[in-house]
C-alpha cells in the first residue's frame, strides 16, 4: 500500500509546470480538503466519474492511489480541462481522461462503479441537485456508490467561515455561476430520502477549518 504522504507529494509534483498562483491554489486545496480521507470511500478498481473535477487534483490523486481504476473527469471550465489533459499527457497517465461539459445538462458516461461530486453539489440549484442525483443513480452500477462531499452547517463557526469564503468567491470574484446553496444534513437526508437509496454520513472536519462531510450513497 502506497503511503498517503508519498501520493500527495507525487500528485503535487504533477502541477510543477503551472504558474505559481495556480500551484499555490493546488497546495492550499490539498491543505484544506481531506482528499486522503475521501479516497477511502472510492473502490480500487472499476470506473469512477469525477464530476466537477476542477483542477483535477483529486482525480490525479486517485489515479496514483488506485492504478486499477479507470477515471473519467468532467468540468465545464474548459481551461481547467485543457490544463489537466496536458498534465495527464505529459506524465503518461493513462487511467485518467478529462472532458469539458456541463454535468447537469450533458451526458457524461454510460455506467460507473463510483461517481464523485467533490465540493460541487453546493454550486447547483435545488432543481439541478435533483437532476444530477437522478442522472447519477441511473448511471451507477448496482453495487456502486455515489459519493457527495459537501460541508455541513455545524459547527456553526466552521460553517460561517466556509460560507463567507464561498460567497466571496461566487459573488465578488464572479466564479461558480454565483451560487452557494449549502444544505444541512437533515435537508440532504430529506432530499436523498426521495430516492431508493441507503445513505451513510461521515463528518471529516477534525483538523480542518471547514465542516467537511461525506454522504456515501448506495442504490437499494
Ligand atoms: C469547488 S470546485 C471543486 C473541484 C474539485 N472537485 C476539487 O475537489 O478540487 C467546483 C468545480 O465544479 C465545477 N462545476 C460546477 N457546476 C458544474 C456543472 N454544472 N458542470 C460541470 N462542472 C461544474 C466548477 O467549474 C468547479 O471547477
Amino acid at each position: 500500500m502506497r503511503k498517503a504522504a508519498d501520493l500527495k507529494k507525487e500528485t503535487l509534483s504533477l502541477f510543477k509546470l503551472l504558474p505559481w498562483q495556480k500551484r499555490l491554489y493546488v497546495v492550499l486545496r490539498f491543505l484544506t480538503c481531506p482528499f486522503q480521507e475521501i479516497a477511502e470511500f472510492v473502490p480500487d478498481s472499476g470506473t469512477v466519474l469525477d464530476l466537477g473535477s476542477g483542477m483535477g487534483i483529486f482525480s490525479f490523486y486517485l489515479s496514483k492511489k488506485y492504478p486499477g481504476l479507470s477515471i473519467k473527469s468532467f468540468d465545464y471550465n474548459q481551461s481547467r480541462i485543457a490544463v489537466c489533459t496536458e498534465i495527464a499527457l505529459k506524465n503518461s497517465i493513462s487511467n485518467l481522461s478529462f472532458s469539458a461539459g456541463n454535468i447537469v445538462s450533458q451526458d457524461f458516461a454510460d455506467s460507473a462503479d463510483c461517481i464523485l461530486l467533490n465540493d460541487v453539489f453546493y454550486q447547483l440549484s435545488l432543481a439541478d441537485k435533483k437532476k444530477i442525483i437522478e442522472k447519477c443513480l441511473e448511471k451507477l452500477n448496482s453495487n456502486g456508490y455515489l459519493i457527495i462531499k459537501e460541508v455541513a452547517k455545524k459547527p456553526l463557526i466552521k460553517y460561517w467561515f466556509c460560507y463567507f469564503q464561498e460567497v466571496f468567491v461566487a459573488k465578488v470574484l464572479g466564479l461558480n455561476q454565483g451560487l452557494v446553496n449549502i444544505l444541512s444534513v437533515s435537508e440532504m437526508l430529506d432530499l436523498l430520502g426521495q430516492y431508493k437509496v441507503s445513505v451513510s454520513v461521515t463528518l471529516l472536519d477534525r483538523g480542518y477549518f471547514y465542516p467537511h462531510i461525506v454522504y456515501s450513497i448506495k442504490k437499494r
